[in-house]
């Protein structure tokens, strides 16, 4: 299929999250949404089948804007061909699930299940805060983990996981996620510290271009950004909390036109 007939339609693009599972089509030549998203509570026992059933309740939901479109799926997990395998902050039922199988066989249609850290970071270089960048970009979302995303060139390298390196013998989310931040109510003055140890690491292990921080403390960037100090130019993400639903219909629509990535 040509890209430009893939892209002209709205994609729709599904971010699982651990409260909420939220879902937009995605105009691909904006990167906006063409309608208002749709938002349904996670299931408390979050098991892929159980979150599948709310992926279908959304996808019905849009049957009208997306008709047979392919769709993209976000989690908080590393995916390899189409199968989860961690579960950091999830429910563990997801490690070593077929999950895109999972989610085909009950949706019957094609789905791209992807990291939720990597969406976000290639919706921010297609359409935000790295958007055409020439060289390397990181991407970190500071929310209940650490997610990243690495793309040189608009190629991601997925399911980077460098928010589970190790910082002071600990793993380097349980100290500088934002909901550690928020849980042991410590100040920006108190924060930045262990942010810019764990960006500094970062940067030693892979020396970016560019830094966009995201997750839901981007917001208030300017109290913490410009005082970090680092090689790298560090910018906030632009999408805020439509990244991963963004990230995963430019994905979707991505394998469309290349059959095997992300495979
Ligand atoms: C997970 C990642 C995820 C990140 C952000 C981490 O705990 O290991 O896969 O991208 O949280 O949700």
């Amino acid at each position: 299929m040509s890209e430009e007939t893939v892209r002209s339609k709205p994609v729709l693009g599904i971010d699982i999250g651990g409260s909420g599972i939220k879902g937009a089509p995605v105009d691909l030549a904006t990167g906006e949404f063409t309608t208002k998203r749709l938002r349904i509570t996670t299931p408390q026992k979050s098991t892929p089948k159980n979150v599948a059933a709310v992926v279908a309740e959304i996808v019905e939901a849009f049957a009208d804007v997306i008709g047979d479109g392919p769709l993209g799926v976000t989690i908080p997990a590393v995916v390899t061909h189409g199968k989860t395998r961690s579960a950091a902050n999830i429910d563990k039922s997801w490690i070593d699930a077929e999950a895109e199988k999972i989610f085909e066989d009950r949706l019957d249609r094609d789905i791209l299940l992807v990291n939720d850290a990597d969406a976000a970071g290639i919706a921010e270089v297609h359409y935000g805060a790295a958007k055409g960048h020439p060289g390397l970009v990181l991407m970190a979302t500071l929310g209940t983990g650490i997610g990243t995303a690495i793309v040189y060139r608009g190629v991601l390298i997925p399911n980077s996981e460098l928010g589970h390196i190790e910082i002071d013998g600990q793993d380097a989310e349980k100290r500088a996620a934002a909901s550690v931040k928020e849980r042991e109510g410590l100040s920006y003055k108190e924060y930045i510290p262990r942010l810019q140890k764990y960006l500094e690491r970062l940067e030693a292990l892979l020396w970016p271009d560019l830094i966009v921080i995201g997750g839901g403390i981007s917001k208030n960037s300017e109290k913490f950004i410009p005082k970090l100090k680092l090689n790298a130019e560090v910018v906030p993400a632009k999408l805020l909390n439509t990244a991963g639903i963004v990230g995963a219909a430019w994905l979707a629509a991505d394998r469309q036109v290349h059959p095997d990535a992300l495979r």
